[in-house]
């Protein structure tokens, strides 16, 4: 069952959905803000989270010992991407592995976080969304979109609840590979990523089934990166 609370605004929808685990909630817990004063990003960077977009963070208590962050991750992606679409009309592609695009531009970004404390453990998928941002912060103003062209509340609400919808569908089937490759836009593509302060420059050639990234070097070796240990930046699009 869903429990869906709206704030005005929050510091961070994962940090206050975290205290709320702690103290019991349950799987399908939703927290949602307008704004956050502290959001958080990935790889601890500061996530802006002005007014005009939606702050989402979902509740789950995985029943699986050795459940997959970066699976749920890829399967968030997925979920967001079907509800723009079916919402807006709108073709939506995925970077690898958290970042959703519209027109080439980061539209949405995800955080998932996993807690072990003890016999509970849980995870808190947190999902950041441009709904209609009328000045995007001068940091960002370059690479966001806005979902939505003009302000419109009941087009906005029917994004959130098809988003929660459509992640609880795709949760609870497991099926998104296919879909999450097929809107993939750093496949075929020459892409730089940091490892150790260290730019490196390969060739992206498979997603595998744990949405593990298979790169070419140019000397022709080939490794699978994982989501938790770069950040890939396509050289071009
Ligand atoms: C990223 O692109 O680096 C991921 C951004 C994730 C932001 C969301 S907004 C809701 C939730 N609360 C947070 O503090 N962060 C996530």
């Amino acid at each position: 069952m869903i429990d869906f609370i709206l704030y005005d605004s929050v510091t961070s929808t994962n940090d206050l959905l975290k205290e709320k685990a702690l103290r019991g909630a349950e799987e399908g817990t939703v927290i949602a803000a307008l704004k956050q004063t502290n959001g958080r990003g990935r790889q601890g960077k500061a996530f802006i989270s002005d007014e005009g977009g939606m702050y989402l963070s979902i509740l789950l208590r995985p029943k699986e010992i050795n459940f997959d962050t970066a699976l749920i991750t890829s399967m968030t992606a997925v979920a967001v991407c079907k509800a723009i679409e079916k919402v807006t009309r709108q073709k939506t592609s995925i970077k690898w592995v958290n970042d959703i695009l519209i027109n080439n531009k980061k539209a949405c970004g995800i955080l998932c976080e996993s807690f072990i404390c003890g016999k509970d453990s849980f995870v808190i998928v947190g999902i950041g969304l441009n709904y209609f941002c009328s000045e995007f912060d001068d940091k960002i103003k370059d690479i966001a979109v806005n979902i939505f062209k003009t302000q419109d509340k009941a087009k906005e609400d029917r994004l959130t609840q098809e988003i929660i919808n459509s992640f609880f569908e795709i949760y609870n089937s497991k099926s998104f590979l296919d879909d999450y490759i097929k809107r993939s836009i750093i496949l075929n593509k020459e892409i730089s990523f940091i490892r150790s302060g260290k730019k490196i420059f390969a060739r992206a050639i498979d997603i595998d089934n744990k949405c593990r990234l298979k790169v070419k070097y140019t000397d022709g070796k080939q490794e699978l990166l994982s989501s938790g240990e770069i950040s890939v930046n396509l050289k071009e699009l």
